[in-house]
């Protein structure tokens, strides 16, 4: 085990919950929770067991970090309090299904599934057990996600503590109502793919002006990350940093009049409410075909 990795990232705000966790399809999103989860100790890789339907993946996720697998979801659920529902939207009714005769009082459900709504959850466990409903972004596999979390009528104070834990490993944590989940997942979940885009545009933008690939993906990444990491830093809003850094008649203001005239902050609003639209729309077609 790497011990000194896995856990250099714990802080004050993980709090040890002890409990055993089913990760209920270990893929990119599920594995990267469940070391999340290891990394700032809020359980022992012991109590962990990771479900999905390749062995070999399961074997190699248990080699590497300690945890029970089984390709039997009743069995994963059977020995775990918290199951953590991460397979795809589309798999979800059928692993429901099969979940279901195992899932017993005490159980606390956390989905991860887009468009999945708590309503459906209960609805198919056919249990008044306590769901949370969630919105990661694929940030959290490098333990820098922004979650957004959903709680159900069913959801005590001491299950919500349970559910921040385990997000807060990977990230930043927010709680919001369900009903604003669709926008979550037009500015957070979606939001990488605009990033990545500005970056690609960025790294074009230096090799258009003559610097090699290599330096300018480098210092495209790097003025992404760094600028994030002065906002959330210092706490001032974008717009003081950005007037920080315009000099009169300089390069930077000028190329924000180029910016303005081309609409980005009306686009990136736009991408964002087309985004949650486009979220609302599949959340309501999965629901009605899973019928
Ligand atoms: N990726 C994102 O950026 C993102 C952001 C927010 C929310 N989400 C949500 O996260 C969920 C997972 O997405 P992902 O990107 O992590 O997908 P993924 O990598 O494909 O992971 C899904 C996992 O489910 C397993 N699985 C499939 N059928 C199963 C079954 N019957 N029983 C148990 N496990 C089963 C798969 O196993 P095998 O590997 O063995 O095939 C796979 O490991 C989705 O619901 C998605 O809406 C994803």
């Amino acid at each position: 085990m790497e011990t000194t990795q896995q856990h250099s990232t714990q802080t004050a705000k993980h709090h040890v919950l002890n409990r055993s966790i089913a990760i209920i399809g270990a893929g990119n999103m599920g594995s990267a929770l469940m070391k999340g989860v290891i990394n700032a100790r809020l359980t022992p890789s012991e109590k962990i067991t990771a479900c999905g339907v390749h062995l070999d993946k399961l074997q190699q996720l248990s080699a590497q970090w300690q945890v029970a697998h089984t390709l039997n979801l009743r069995e994963a659920v059977e020995a775990s309090e918290i199951i953590l529902l991460c397979v795809k939207p589309q798999t979800v009714p059928a692993v429901l299904e099969q979940m279901k005769p195992s899932l017993r009082d005490g159980h606390l459900l956390i989905s991860i599934a887009a468009g999945i709504t708590i309503e459906f959850l209960t609805e198919r466990i056919g249990k008044a057990l306590p769901v949370v409903r969630t919105m990661p972004n694929i940030a959290s596999t490098v333990d820098e996600g922004a979650t957004a979390l959903a709680f159900g009528k069913n959801v005590s104070e001491e299950h919500q503590r349970v559910a921040i834990s385990i997000f807060e490993a990977v990230g930043e944590v927010v709680v919001v109502a369900e009903e604003q989940l669709d926008a979550v997942t037009g500015l957070s979940g979606s939001g990488p793919a605009y990033i990545y885009m500005v970056i690609e545009a960025l790294i074009d933008g230096g090799v258009k002006m003559g610097l090699s690939r290599d330096i300018s993906t480098k210092l495209a990444i790097q003025t992404v990350l760094g600028s994030a990491t002065l906002v959330k830093a210092s706490g001032l809003h974008p717009a003081i940093l950005r007037d920080q850094v315009t000099t009169p008649a300089g390069a930077a203001i000028n190329a924000i009049h180029e910016l303005e005239s081309h609409g980005l902050r009306s686009m990136l609003i736009n991408a964002v409410a087309t985004a949650t639209r486009r979220s609302k729309e599949l959340s309501t077609i999965i629901s009605s075909q899973s019928k």
